[in-house]
């Protein structure tokens, strides 16, 4: 039974036949003949606002041949205190995979293990892996292969998206930086996670700046975006942290892609955000506009990249 969890428990074979087949999907929209959920039910089962994630699965299991049931937790039994191990089991007797976004990293995988169908993490507060699958194939698709390539996440360093980032960076052997402010980097833990998910060392010492070489986390945004071959940020305040969005606001400002950050990155670097974005916070208008082709093409890679997980969870 396979499950997409995490970039942190993906294999990079798998990873990488997930990113092959997401150029064919592509291609091959509406001319596919291969119905792989053809006779399925999925279940989304959301417990956050969505709107790219949710119809990208929608549509992408749709047009696999499957039928979808979107269902919040607060229409389910869920939302009253059903524990998650017992609506797995009894969805697990009806449903034939589910793609779950919620807050808590451990509920993704419990339902995993209950449920006993394929289940997908569609974001937690740890991590958002079709997103990440999404933005490398993106990536690959203007630029060529990303291993060696420099990343540079700018922004809110602790939350989903710089983790998801780090096990990919890690596992794909491209150079990952975030700047971010010191309270606002990812904790030890997840360098030691990383380190025991790819078996290379990840921490060399504390402080605002911290390398390996593959992965460097830095205060110094300017330090960080100079030659980026890509320079990607997402929101200050993510889902959840709504009571934090004063102090977040404050501690971030500064940390923004705009126009003098993007002189110091490689000339035809790219500029992404996996949306949806606060312009003037973590972008200012002009960058967002003057590159919303990728950032739009980044939000409509969602499709193709979702559905190449999902034709390899049920291959
Ligand atoms: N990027 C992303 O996951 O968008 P949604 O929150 O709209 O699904
Ligand atoms: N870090 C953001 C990602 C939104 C797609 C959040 O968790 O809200």
């Amino acid at each position: 039974m396979k499950h997409l969890l995490s970039l942190e428990k993906l294999a990079r074979s798998d990873m990488e036949r997930i990113l092959a087949d997401a150029v064919v999907f592509k291609k091959e929209r509406n001319r596919h003949g291969k119905l792989p959920l053809a006779g399925q039910t999925w279940a989304l089962i959301f417990n956050k606002s969505s709107t790219r994630t949710r119809v990208s699965f929608e549509v992408g299991i749709r047009e696999l041949g499957g039928q979808v049931l979107f269902l919040t937790a607060n229409d389910i039994q869920i939302g009253r205190g059903e524990p998650i191990k017992d609506t797995a089991r009894v969805l697990g007797r009806m449903i034939h995979g589910a793609v779950i976004r919620t807050y808590a990293q451990r509920d993704v995988e419990e339902f995993a293990q209950y449920s006993g169908v394929p289940t997908v993490n569609a974001l937690t507060d740890d991590e958002h892996p079709c997103q990440v699958l999404s933005d490398i194939f993106t990536f690959q698709e203007k630029r060529g292969p990303i291993q060696s390539k420099v990343v540079t996440f700018i922004g809110d360093g602790a939350c989903n998206m710089p983790i998801s980032w780090m096990f990919a960076a890690a596992k794909l052997e491209f150079e990952l930086r975030i700047a971010a402010p010191e309270h606002y980097q990812p904790s030890r833990e997840w360098f030691d996670r990383v380190t025991k998910a790819t078996d290379r060392p990840c921490l060399l010492e504390g402080g605002s700046h911290r390398s390996n070489g593959r992965i460097v986390v830095t205060d110094d945004l300017r330090k960080a975006a100079t030659g980026a071959d890509l320079l990607y940020t997402d929101v200050w305040v993510s889902m959840g942290k709504e009571a934090e969005a004063a102090e977040r606001i404050k501690a971030l400002s500064g940390y923004q892609i705009n126009r003098a950050l993007v002189k110091l990155a490689k000339p035809n670097a790219l500029i992404m955000h996996c949306l949806p974005a606060y312009r003037g916070k973590e972008i200012d208008e002009d960058t967002f506009e003057a590159n919303a082709q990728t950032i739009f093409d980044q939000a409509e890679n969602r499709l193709h990249a979702q559905k190449s997980i999902l034709s390899w969870l049920v291959s």
